[in-house]
C-alpha cells in the first residue's frame, strides 16, 4: 500500500493559475513591475501572461503545450482539472483559506484557462512553445523569470539532472533573478534536490535563498525559492 497521503499525480497536469495567484506565491509588486520583461516559464493555462501584460508587464509564457491549437489545449485541460478537482477535497495537505472549497479552486482555474485561451488566440506571439531543459531565448533577455508548479513539486517525474539543467538554462536567458514555487513536492516536504543544488559545483556563479510568503494552499508551500548570479 502506498505511503503518500498529498496529492497522487502521475504526470505532469495542465492546471493554470491567475495573476493574483501568481501575485501571492512569488510576493510580486505589479507596480514595480510594470514595463519589465518577464518568462513564465511552463505556464501551460495561467493567465499570468495575459493579466500582465493588459498591466503593461510585458510577459512572455513558455510551454510545450503552445505547439497545439486553443481547441487541442482546452481539450486536453478540462479532464485534468476535473480529475484534480474530484480527488483534492479529501486529500489532507490542503489548507482551504485563500480558497474556500474545491469547487471555488475549480471557479479560479477556469477562470485562468479561459482568460489564458482568449489571450492565446488574440496574442500567439506571446506564447512561446518548446520544452525544459532548453529555452529558445537570447543570453539575458528578461528581467525576471517564474517557474510556478513544475520544478520541484514533479520531482518523481523529473530528475535532479533536469533540474540542473534547466536552472542554468533559466539563468542563461535571465538577466536579473529567477523565482521557483513551490520549493516543497505534493508530500509537503522539501525537495531533496535544494541541498545538491547549492552543492553542485555547476552552479556555483549562483545563489539561492528560500523566501518567506504568507501564501499557503499546499502546506508548506508558503515560500519560494529566489535564484541570483554571485
Ligand atoms: C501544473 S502546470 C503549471 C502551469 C502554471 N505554471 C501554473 O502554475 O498555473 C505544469 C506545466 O508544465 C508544462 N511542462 C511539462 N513539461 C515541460 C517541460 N519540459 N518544459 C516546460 N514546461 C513543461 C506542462 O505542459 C504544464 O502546462
Amino acid at each position: 500500500m502506498s505511503t503518500k497521503r498529498g496529492l497522487q499525480l502521475d504526470r505532469v497536469v495542465l492546471l493554470g493559475r491567475t495573476f493574483d495567484e501568481y501575485r501571492r506565491y512569488f510576493l510580486l509588486n505589479p507596480e514595480d513591475l510594470v514595463g519589465k520583461t518577464m518568462l513564465d516559464v511552463a505556464s501551460g493555462v495561467s493567465s499570468f501572461c495575459a493579466e500582465a501584460n493588459a498591466r503593461g508587464i510585458r510577459v512572455t509564457s513558455f510551454d510545450p503545450i503552445y505547439s497545439l491549437t486553443p481547441e487541442k489545449i482546452a481539450e486536453r485541460c478540462e479532464p485534468d482539472l476535473q480529475s484534480v478537482f474530484r480527488a483534492i477535497g479529501s486529500v489532507p495537505t490542503y489548507r482551504w483559506t485563500y480558497y474556500k472549497n474545491p469547487e471555488h479552486m475549480r471557479e479560479l482555474r477556469k477562470r485562468a484557462s479561459s482568460t489564458f485561451l482568449l489571450d492565446y488566440q488574440a496574442h500567439p506571439e506571446r506564447y512561446v512553445s518548446g520544452a525544459l531543459p532548453k529555452l529558445p531565448f537570447a543570453d539575458d533577455s528578461f528581467d525576471l523569470t517564474l517557474v510556478s508548479y513544475f520544478l520541484f513539486a514533479y520531482q518523481d517525474q523529473l530528475s535532479y539532472e533536469f533540474h540542473r539543467d534547466s536552472i542554468l538554462e533559466i539563468m542563461r536567458i535571465t538577466r536579473g533573478e529567477a523565482r521557483i514555487y513551490p520549493t516543497v513536492t505534493f508530500e509537503v516536504e522539501p525537495s531533496r534536490y535544494r541541498p545538491l543544488l547549492r552543492s553542485d559545483p555547476a552552479l556555483r556563479d549562483f545563489e539561492f535563498t528560500v523566501i518567506k510568503t504568507d501564501f499557503e494552499f499546499l502546506l508548506n508551500s508558503n515560500s519560494f525559492l529566489q535564484v541570483r548570479r554571485i
